[in-house]
């Protein structure tokens, strides 16, 4: 099942049942750095209304950057990470998504090229899949000596020896193309768009299938997209009704064509 509504995220999400979403993946307008057609959002409601609309153990993973105003980045991100956790949900990982290249060039600093993805739940997440794409390096061997972890208490526990396998567990900085990069040869008509890829593996580490899942800012529906492709149920929001209507688009082409290669 798959709905879109048009509107504001804050009235939009009023009429969503308590306690029903497995996870939230959005990417709200963060600072001005894009005029939304002069759109802005009521940032503190909009984080209770999520809060109620969670199930119990359920996830939000919200990607944000900061703009530089008057010399100074923002913070916001840090602000709204800081406000999620005072109304109860747990900052679960503050995760990294590092571009392979930037939109700005910079001249009196390092070049810009990573977003936050705060992951936040509410109480301890009831989900997570972890990818295990990161090769090792000493595959086939086993662990050598004794492996010990240090207790709160300074004491040490062994762990047992074990072979190394292929693939470890990947790290919370995620490396890859924009979504500029992405989609060379096609394109997207909304100013920005987060990766396909960074949506499919949030998906997978946080959801199963079948599960319930909102973008509360859903812009071109690339969150839809991954819903569609994974079998994840979906609920999409946005105050633009063209972006709605490309959202929907993308989703029902994916869905129903599976054609992955035209999304
Ligand atoms: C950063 S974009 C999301 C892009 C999306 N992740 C994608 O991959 O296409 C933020 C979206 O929020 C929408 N928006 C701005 N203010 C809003 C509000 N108050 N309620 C709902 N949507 C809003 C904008 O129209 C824009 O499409």
């Amino acid at each position: 099942m798959a709905e879109f509504l048009i509107g504001d995220a804050k009235d939009c999400l009023r009429t969503i049942a308590d306690g029903s979403i497995d996870f939230v993946l959005t990417s709200p307008p963060y600072d001005d750095l894009r005029n939304y057609e002069g759109f802005n959002f009521d940032f503190q409601e909009i984080a209770w209304q999520l809060h109620r609309v969670l199930k119990l153990g359920a996830t939000i993973v919200w990607v944000v950057g900061d703009a530089v105003v008057n010399g100074s980045e923002t913070l916001t991100s840090f602000k709204q990470a800081l406000y999620f956790q005072e109304i109860g949900f747990n900052v679960h990982d503050t995760m990294i998504y590092q571009k392979n290249n930037f939109s700005n060039p910079s001249r009196n600093r390092y070049h810009q090229i990573f977003e936050y993805m705060f992951v936040l739940s509410k109480g301890k997440p009831k989900t997570f899949n972890p990818l295990k794409d990161r090769k090792n390096v000493y595959v086939g061997f086993s662990t050598l000596g004794v492996n010990t972890t240090r207790k709160q208490d300074g004491s040490f526990t062994k762990q047992r020896q074990r072979t190394i396998e292929e693939y470890g567990m990947r790290y919370n900085i995620w490396k890859g193309n924009t979504s500029g990069q992405e989609n060379m040869c096609k394109h997207i008509d909304h100013p920005a768009t987060f990766p396909l890829w960074l949506a499919r593996d949030h998906m997978m580490s946080w959801t199963n299938e079948g599960d319930l899942v909102m973008d509360p800012f859903v812009g071109s529906g690339t969150t839809g997209v991954a819903c569609a492709e994974l079998n994840r149920d979906f609920i999409g929001i946005d105050i633009e009704p063209k972006y709605v209507a490309l959202a929907k688009e993308r989703y029902v082409r994916t869905r129903y064509l599976d054609t992955r290669l035209i999304v």
